[in-house]
C-alpha cells in the first residue's frame, strides 16, 4: 500500500473521531441532525414560519425555531406573512392571526408566562400554533416544540397546555468581583475579573440566555451573597446594564446580591441602621439609579446577619425592619427583595432550629414585595436533610425554597449526583400545614397560602470550563432545576431521558442504562458519605472528603463534624427530639410526632433525628452499627456499577466527552472508598464492632487517611 494511501485510510478512520469529538460547551442545545424518518416527519408538520409580532423576545424566537429546525432537519423554515399548510405561527393574542383563532378562554388559564401548542386543520393539511399571552409565553412555548423535536417526539398532532408553577425562576450565582467563585466547582466566574472581549463575553451570555430560557429560568443573580458592597458602585451598575441588555430578549431578568452595609461603606454614611432616614434615602436613590440604567432590574437578594454578614440585628433592628426598607425602596420600581432565612449564630439554640425561631415572630409582617429565601433544609445542603420546617411553618408571608445544583457537599464536581431526585423528595414532602395535600411546593407555589408573589432558587454550578459545570453530569442538574421550577410534577426519570437524549444520543441502547445511573447517583453518594441522615462529616472548611476526626482546639463546636455525628462509645446521631434539640415540634403534627420516634421515622432520616446505640435494632432487624457498614459499602458498590456501566457504552457517543466522563467515573469510586473506609474505620474505633465478614476488608487504613489531605481546591 502506498504511503499516500495510508495516510488517507487513517484519515478516514479518524474522522468520525474528529467530527463528533465535543466539548460540552453547547450544553442540550446542540441541534445536531436527526436520524431520517424523523426529518421526513418533521418536515411534513412544518415547512414554514409566520411571526406574528416583533418584539425582542419574539425575535428571539423566531430566531431559535429556525436555527433549530435547520439544525436538526437541515432544512430551513420559509419566512412567510400568512398561515397555510405546513406553517408554524408564533405570536400573541396582539396580532390580528392570533386572535383569529378564538383561544382567549384556552389562554386565560396561562397566565402570564404559560402557552398552547396547537395542530390546526387548514386547506390542504394542517398547521401548528403557538399562543401566548406575552412574547414571553412565545419563547418558551418554541423552546418546548424544539425539545420534542430534539428528543424525537411526535409533532404532527399537539394540543399542549403549559404554565408555570412559580412566578421567578432565578439561578443565583456565588461569584465575587475579583472572579472566584464560591463553592464553584467548574472553572472561574463567567461574569467578573475575564479578561476576554465584550464579544466574546456577550456571546457566552447569550448562550446562557438561552440555555435558561430553553427551561424556563426567568432571572438570575450574577453575584455572590456574601456580597461585595461594590457592586452597587456605578461601575457594575453599568455592568449589569450591559448584561441585562443581552438577557431582555430571552425573557431573563438580572438581580443583585447587595450588602447591608452599603450605605456606610461605600455610600459615606454614618451608619447602615435601617431606622436612620438618610440609610433610607441612600437605598431609595440607589434603586433609583439601578432602574435608570436597567428598567427591568429583578431586585436584590440579601444574606443578613449571617455568617459575619452585616444586617439590621447590628443596629438593634429586625430582619422585618431591614428587608421593609429595602423593600420601600424598590417598590416605586416594582423589585423585589429576596432575604435568605439561612441564619445562625453561636448560642444556646442548634444551629437547625434557628432559622424557624428567627423568622416566625415576622409571619405576616413583611412588605408585599418582599419573599423569604429558605435553604431546603434547616441545617445547609446536605445530601439528605429533613426539609427546612419554614415550609409550612410561616403562612402569611411569601417563603421560596433555595436549592443548589453546585454540589458543595456532594463531591464537588468529581462526583456524578443527580439531583432531580433530592429536590423532587423535597418538593413532594407533606407537611401537613393544612392537613393532607400541603406538600413543600404547594406551601410555595402560591396555592395554600394564596401569595401573589411566588419564587423558586438554585446555587448555579456554572463557571468558565469549556463544558459549563466540571462535570459533565453537572449540565443534567442546571436543567433539571429549571424544569422542575417550570413544573414539579415532572418525573425525574423523564427530565433525565430528556437530558440525555438532547445532550447525548437517542439510543436506548445509551439512553437506559445512563437514565439509570443517573436515577440511582444522589443515594448513591448519601450511602458512602452521609447513610441514615448523618450529616456534615467532611473537612469543615473546604467541604469534601471524609474527616469524622476533624477536631480543631477553640473553632466553633458547630463547624465541626464531631459535633453533628456525635459518635461515643454509646451510640451516634444527632437528637433532636423532645429530649434533645427539640426540632421535631417546629413540625405540624403527626410529622413532630413521626420524627420523634425512633420506630416511626423514615429510616432514611433516623439519625438526623435521634442519637441511637450501636446495637440499635432497625425495622429490617439489622444492628444500628451493621446497617450503616452496609450503606457504606452500597454506596461504593454503586459508584464501582456506574463505573463499569460507563465502560461498556463506549462507541454510543463522542470519544472526548466518553472518556472525560470515564475518568470523573473512576475518581468517584477512588473517592467513594476513602468516603467509606474513613467513616467505617473511624466510626469503628467507638463501636468496638467487626465489619460483618462477607463485606471486603478497608482498602485503606485509619491513620493513612487522616494524612491524606481531602481539601481538592487543586480540582477547580
Ligand atoms: C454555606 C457555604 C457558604 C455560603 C453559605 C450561604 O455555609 O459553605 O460558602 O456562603 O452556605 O449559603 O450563605
Amino acid at each position: 500500500m502506498s504511503g499516500k494511501i495510508c495516510r488517507l485510510l487513517v484519515l478516514f478512520f479518524l474522522l468520525p473521531n474528529i467530527i463528533l469529538a465535543e466539548s460540552g460547551e453547547k450544553l442540550w442545545l446542540r441541534y445536531l441532525p436527526l436520524d431520517n424518518a424523523k426529518v421526513v416527519d418533521y418536515t411534513n408538520a412544518i415547512r414554514s414560519l409566520v411571526v406574528a409580532g416583533d418584539d425582542a423576545v419574539i425575535s428571539a424566537a423566531a430566531e431559535e425555531i429556525q436555527m433549530a429546525f435547520n439544525g436538526l432537519t437541515g432544512n430551513d423554515l420559509r419566512n412567510v406573512n400568512r398561515p397555510g399548510a405546513g406553517a408554524l405561527l408564533i405570536g400573541t393574542p396582539e396580532n390580528r392571526l392570533i386572535r383569529d383563532l378564538e383561544l382567549s378562554s384556552e389562554l386565560e388559564k396561562c397566565g402570564e408566562e404559560g402557552y398552547i401548542i396547537r395542530t390546526f386543520p387548514v386547506r390542504n393539511g394542517q398547521m401548528t400554533v403557538i399562543a401566548a399571552n406575552t412574547s414571553a409565553g412565545v419563547l418558551y412555548g418554541t423552546f418546548d416544540l424544539i425539545r420534542r423535536m430534539q428528543t424525537g417526539e411526535s409533532i404532527s398532532k399537539l394540543e399542549v397546555n403549559e404554565s408555570p408553577a412559580f412566578k421567578i425562576r432565578v439561578l443565583n450565582h456565588w461569584d465575587n468581583l475579583n472572579g472566584t467563585v464560591e463553592r464553584g466547582y467548574a472553572g472561574h466566574s463567567i461574569w467578573f475579573n475575564r479578561p476576554e472581549d465584550w464579544s466574546v463575553r456577550s456571546a457566552q451570555y447569550k448562550y446562557y440566555a438561552r440555555a435558561n430560557a430553553s427551561v424556563g429560568i426567568n432571572g438570575t443573580v450574577i453575584n455572590n451573597v456574601n456580597a461585595d458592597p461594590n457592586v452597587l458602585t456605578a461601575e457594575y451598575i453599568e455592568k449589569y446594564a450591559r448584561i441585562a441588555d443581552i438577557f431582555r430578549p430571552y425573557n431573563m431578568k438580572i438581580y443583585m446580591s447587595v450588602n447591608f452595609a452599603s450605605p456606610a461603606v461605600i455610600g459615606g454614611l454614618e451608619n447602615s441602621d435601617p431606622f436612620n432616614p438618610a440609610v433610607q434615602q441612600w437605598w431609595k436613590d440607589k434603586a433609583a439609579e439601578i432602574y435608570q440604567s436597567i428598567p427591568d432590574f429583578g431586585g436584590f437578594l440579601v444574606k443578613a446577619n449571617s455568617e459575619g454578614q452585616p444586617g439590621p440585628m447590628d443596629y438593634g433592628r429586625t430582619h422585618k425592619d431591614g428587608a421593609n426598607m429595602m423593600a420601600k425602596a424598590l417598590q416605586p420600581h416594582n423589585g423585589i427583595v429576596m432575604w435568605r432565612a439561612f441564619v445562625y449564630e453561636p448560642g444556646d439554640d442548634e444551629r437547625s432550629v434557628q432559622a424557624y425561631n428567627e423568622f416566625m415572630p415576622f409571619d405576616g409582617e413583611f412588605e408585599d414585595n418582599v419573599i423569604v429565601q429558605v435553604k431546603n433544609g434547616p441545617v445547609d445542603f446536605m445530601p439528605r436533610e429533613s426539609f427546612s420546617p419554614l415550609f409550612g411553618g410561616m403562612q402569611k408571608s411569601p417563603v421560596m425554597i433555595e436549592f443548589q445544583i453546585t454540589q458543595e457537599y456532594l463531591g464537588h464536581s468529581n462526583h456524578l449526583a443527580y439531583l432531580s431526585t433530592m429536590w423532587k423528595e423535597v418538593l413532594d414532602a407533606e407537611t401537613f400545614a393544612k392537613g393532607v395535600g400541603s406538600s413543600v411546593a404547594k406551601t410555595t407555589d402560591g396555592t395554600l397560602f394564596n401569595h401573589e408573589l411566588t419564587a423558586i432558587s438554585a446555587v448555579s454550578n456554572i463557571g468558565r470550563d469549556i463544558n459549563w459545570t466540571g462535570h459533565h453530569f453537572g449540565q443534567s442538574n442546571w436543567y433539571a432545576f429549571g424544569r422542575l421550577a417550570w413544573d414539579y410534577d415532572l418525573l425525574s426519570e423523564d427530565i433525565a431521558e430528556e437530558w440525555v437524549k438532547m445532550t447525548f444520543v437517542h439510543d436506548q441502547k445509551f439512553v437506559e442504562p445512563v437514565v439509570d445511573i443517573m436515577m440511582r447517583s444522589r443515594e448513591a453518594v448519601v450511602n458512602y458519605m452521609n447513610p441514615l441522615g448523618l450529616h456534615h462529616i467532611m473537612g469543615w472548611d473546604h467541604h469534601f472528603g471524609p474527616e469524622p476526626w476533624t477536631d480543631i482546639p477553640g473553632a466553633r463546636e458547630d463547624w465541626l463534624p464531631r459535633y453533628y455525628h456525635n459518635a461515643s462509645e454509646f451510640g451516634i446521631g444527632f437528637d433532636r427530639t423532645t429530649n434533645g434539640s427539640n426540632l421535631v415540634s417546629q413540625y405540624h403534627s403527626p410529622l413532630n410526632k413521626i420524627y420523634n420516634d425512633p420506630l416511626l421515622v423514615p429510616e432514611n432520616l433516623l439519625l438526623w433525628f435521634h442519637h441511637l446505640p450501636w446495637n440499635y435494632r432497625l425495622q429490617n432487624g439489622l444492628k444500628l452499627w451493621d446497617a450503616m457498614v452496609y450503606k457504606y459499602y452500597e454506596g461504593v458498590e454503586e459508584a464501582r456499577l456506574f463505573q463499569n456501566r460507563w465502560d461498556r457504552l463506549e462507541g454510543y457517543i463522542d470519544d472526548r466527552r466518553f472518556k472525560e466522563i470515564q475518568y470523573k467515573l473512576k475518581l468517584q469510586t477512588t473517592e467513594a472508598i476513602w468516603w467509606r473506609d474513613a467513616c467505617v474505620l473511624y466510626f469503628q474505633t467507638y463501636s468496638n464492632l467487626p465489619i460483618p465478614a462477607e463485606l471486603e476488608r478497608p482498602v485503606h487504613d485509619l491513620d493513612e487517611l487522616k494524612e491524606l489531605k481531602f481539601d481538592m481546591k487543586h480540582h477547580n
